[in-house]
């Protein structure tokens, strides 16, 4: 069952560290926000308190783990935002409102496949950490940048893992077929899926044809991060509009449209 969140806190926080990788990936750690926990595929909304006006609406971003004192979070610089959350200095202080959002189901004993595509592997590390039964659970993970610039090493010492890399888009007609062939293998259990547009389209497409039970997590720009802006619509399988941060991001597959 997708489940869905009821409560958001705001709070401020230090900045505790970031560690960085070529290819501008950065593994950001906040000071934990006084959660008593989250669901693994809930999200959090982040806005630097130094953030002028120039930026004026917080990011979101995948929990990627949490523990007592820490919450982690996993991103590529890829704009205005998160150049700025890379340069962060120890005790700035940072605006997070979360756990935002539903999680991925987590049903012990299922056999589990997680397919991650690029920054898709953020909250399978806090997934894999809180499950009650990892060793149900494996991962195919499909990447471009080198697989140093992600925590694949971390997961794959917890669970069965295996990587396939996207060198050129010569690779891409690969890459499908794998994932199409995991998605059909996995008929008897339970697909989670995060990743772009394109892996999820697959993802469901595979789904769908395999009748294999899938859940999708979405990405959309987003404003508010709570359901009041409207900023992060799309359509589910009825054909009605739902609020990504609202009724997500994670859905089953059969209930969401691209
Ligand atoms: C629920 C959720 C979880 C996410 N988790 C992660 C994560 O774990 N790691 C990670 O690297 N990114 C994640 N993202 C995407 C991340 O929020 C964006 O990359 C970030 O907001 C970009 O901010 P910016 O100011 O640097 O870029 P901007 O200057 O705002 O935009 C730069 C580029 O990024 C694109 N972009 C902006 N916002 C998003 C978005 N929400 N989704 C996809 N593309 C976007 C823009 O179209 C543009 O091409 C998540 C998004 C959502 C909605
Ligand atoms: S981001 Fe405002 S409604 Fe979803």
């Amino acid at each position: 069952m997708v489940r869905n969140c009821r409560e958001v806190k705001v709070r401020e926080v230090r900045f505790l560290g970031a560690w960085e990788e070529p290819g501008d990936f950065v593994e950001l750690t906040l000071e934990n926000p006084d959660w008593d926990g989250y669901r693994p595929g809930q999200f959090a909304m982040l806005r630097p308190k130094h953030w002028g006006l120039e930026l004026s609406w917080g990011r979101p971003f995948s929990i990627s783990r949490a523990d007592a004192d820490s919450v982690t979070f996993f991103f590529q610089v890829v704009g205005r935002g998160t150049a700025r959350l890379s340069r962060l200095k120890p005790d700035d202080e940072v605006i997070i409102w979360g756990p935002l959002g539903n999680g991925f189901s987590a049903p012990a004993e299922t056999p589990t496949l997680l397919l991650a595509g690029g920054m898709g592997i953020a909250p399978f590390r806090g997934y894999v950490e809180k499950h009650p039964t990892p060793e149900a659970l494996r991962l195919v993970f499909a990447h471009r940048a080198s697989i140093g610039s992600y925590p694949y090493q971390l997961l794959a010492e917890a669970i069965p893992a295996e990587a396939v890399h996207e060198k050129s888009p010569d690779d891409l007609p690969m890459i499908i077929e794998r994932i199409q062939n995991e998605v059909r293998g996995a008929k008897d259990g339970l697909v989670l899926a995060c990743g772009p547009l394109p892996f999820l389209k697959t993802v469901q497409q595979a789904a769908r044809e395999h009748k294999v039970r899938a859940e999708l997590s979405l990405e959309r720009s987003m404003a508010c991060g709570v359901g009041a802006c409207l900023g992060c619509v799309c359509k589910d399988g009825q054909n009605k509009h739902v609020q990504v941060c609202a009724r997500g991001p994670v859905f089953k597959s059969d209930d969401v449209q691209f």
